[in-house]
């Protein structure tokens, strides 16, 4: 790859949930087009293997341990890019969670399990997004990129927390989008489909004796006949958090292999 081709030399990215699935791929893609990346998330051996693809795909990274969904664990991921690599970019709020405990109605859903997605796949966002915001606007300008899902748009039987959370995350995009934009700080989202990635392979997972047929209906349902890969997610937030997107803000962007497009009756 060229230096031309390097978009993000001398920017600093913080990737939550950075360590697996399609955050591990971005943090890696952003390393690799020359950014400085802090890799946020709980699992530290998947956050050392990140950080040293990161390094060998020529950028530069660092693990920071938390829970992102905790206010002192978002702040010191902010803090961690500040003081070591000099202020903030871009953040990609990728982390979420669907434990397979959450495949159930509300009536069977216990509050604890609501709040801890809430706390992750919503609060996370809007932490990171507080703390974060005050170092991207000394830079003049910046972006957030939100990780939300098809099931913000849509959804199926037996996800109440999980499919509230990604609602409100496009909500909250529209929001901080229409709050900063005049600051130059551009906040978007984008609604995979079927990625594979360990959340995924939990999912379809959840009874083995049936994964590959699941997996099969999985691939059946994007009208490109296959489910997605981390590096397909990657290749968008890129795009979406660089000045190739810079009259883009507020809006989302399905990575779904067709999947929105497909009527019910189709
Ligand atoms: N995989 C899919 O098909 C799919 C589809 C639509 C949307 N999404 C969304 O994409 C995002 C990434 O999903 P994925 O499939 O790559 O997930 P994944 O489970 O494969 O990876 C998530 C990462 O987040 C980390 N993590 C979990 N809880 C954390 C916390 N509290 N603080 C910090 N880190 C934490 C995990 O250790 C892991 O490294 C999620 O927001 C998910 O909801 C996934």
């Amino acid at each position: 790859m060229s230096e031309a081709q390097r978009r993000y030399i001398g920017k600093v990215v913080i990737v939550t949930g950075g360590a697996m699935g399609m955050g591990q791929a971005t943090a890696i893609a952003f390393g690799r087009e020359g950014a400085s990346v802090i890799v946020a998330d709980i699992d530290d051996a998947a956050g050392a293997e990140t950080v040293q693809a990161i390094e060998a795909a020529g950028g530069h990274g660092r693990y920071v341990k938390g829970d992102v969904g905790k206010s002192e664990a978002a702040r010191h991921a902010i803090d961690a890019a500040v003081e070591t690599y000099g202020g903030l970019d871009v953040i990609f709020n990728n982390v979420g969670i669907q434990p397979a405990e959450s495949y159930c109605t509300a009536e069977d859903t216990p509050e604890a399990l609501w709040d801890r997605i809430m706390d992750v796949n919503v609060k996370s966002h809007f932490l990171m997004a507080k703390y974060g915001i005050p170092h991207i606007r000394k830079r003049g300008g910046g972006a957030i990129i939100n990780n939300a899902s098809v099931q913000g748009l849509q959804s199926m039987k037996g996800v109440p927390p999980y499919a509230a959370s990604k609602g409100a995350v496009l909500s909250l995009t529209r929001q901080l989008a229409v709050d900063y934009a005049h600051e130059g700080i551009r906040v978007l989202a984008i609604c995979p489909g079927t990625i594979d990635t360990p959340l995924v392979r939990v999912a379809l997972g959840r009874d083995p004796s049936t994964y590959a047929e699941n997996l099969a209906n999985a691939a059946k349902a994007h009208p490109l006949g296959r489910i997605g890969t981390p590096d397909e997610i990657a290749n968008v937030v890129l795009f979406l958090a660089s000045d190739a997107a810079s009259f883009m803000t507020g809006e989302y962007v399905c990575v779904d292999g067709g999947m929105m497009a497909k009527g019910a009756w189709a």
